[in-house]
């Protein structure tokens, strides 16, 4: 699997021809190195409804013809807008032609923030284990910690974890070290900070944090991508 970084909480996965992009925050974020019209994927998948997760899916899913893969809620709002969807929820996982797809719970909001300062019900949020050419990244939306994260490699083994560590909304570094203790991957990948202000966090500092637990991961800058072999 190819882990292409694109800021914040996106990334581009790709395995012999498919890709799949999960929350495409492209247009509207300071820190994407590319916009909305440079993506070509197969799927998308968003973790949850907030406007920094959600993005720019729906351009991007007309443009490519291709689904969004979110919570039921979710994926309703957006068939209203003529986006293919594929409905799924907590605990379901879906099968793929190019691999699948688990709905895991996160511990976060939902709410589709529309035109008006209004909010539409998004559903509950969550993240996703991803399972592509025998490797498994998952990626876990925004969320504080939840003790049933130590279930996940019940599941799956996980190879990559992408997990926040900006704070405020979601795990801070200690918050997200003991993540990443339970979950024990290959490769542990720092998400949702430095984006903005609010979220300012040394990434290379907290995966040098992970040694002394014997992990390794990588603060990847936005553009980065790395390859991880099943
Ligand atoms: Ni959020
Ligand atoms: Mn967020």
């Amino acid at each position: 699997m190819k882990i292409t970084y694109l800021g914040h909480s996106c990334f581009k996965l790709d395995h012999e021809g498919t890709a799949v992009i999960v929350d495409p925050f492209l247009d509207n974020n300071p820190a994407a190195p590319l916009g909305s019209a440079d993506i070509t994927v197969d799927a998308i998948l968003v973790t949850h409804g907030h406007a920094d997760h959600l993005g720019d899916a729906v351009v991007i899913a007309r443009r490519c013809a291709c689904p969004v893969v979110a919570s039921y809620e979710l994926c309703q709002l957006l068939a209203e807008q003529g986006v293919a969807i594929e409905p799924m929820h907590v605990g379901g996982e879906i099968a793929f032609a190019w691999g699948t797809v688990k709905m895991t719970h996160a511990l976060h909001g939902s709410a589709v923030e529309t035109l008006g300062a209004e909010f539409a019900h998004g559903g509950l949020a969550g993240g996703y284990l991803v399972t592509m050419g025998g490797v498994t990244m998952y990626h876990a939306g925004d969320t504080g910690l939840f003790g049933d994260m130590k279930l996940l490699p019940e599941f799956r083994r996980i190879d990559v974890a992408a997990l926040p560590i900006g704070d405020r909304f979601t795990m801070g570094p200690a918050d997200a070290r003991l993540a990443a203790s339970w979950l024990r991957p290959r490769l542990s990948i720092p998400m949702h900070y430095n984006t903005f202000p609010p979220i300012l966090q040394d990434g290379p500092g907290w995966v040098d944090s992970l040694k002394a637990i014997g992990l390794s991961g990588r603060a990847m800058q936005p553009g980065e991508t790395c390859l991880v072999l099943a």
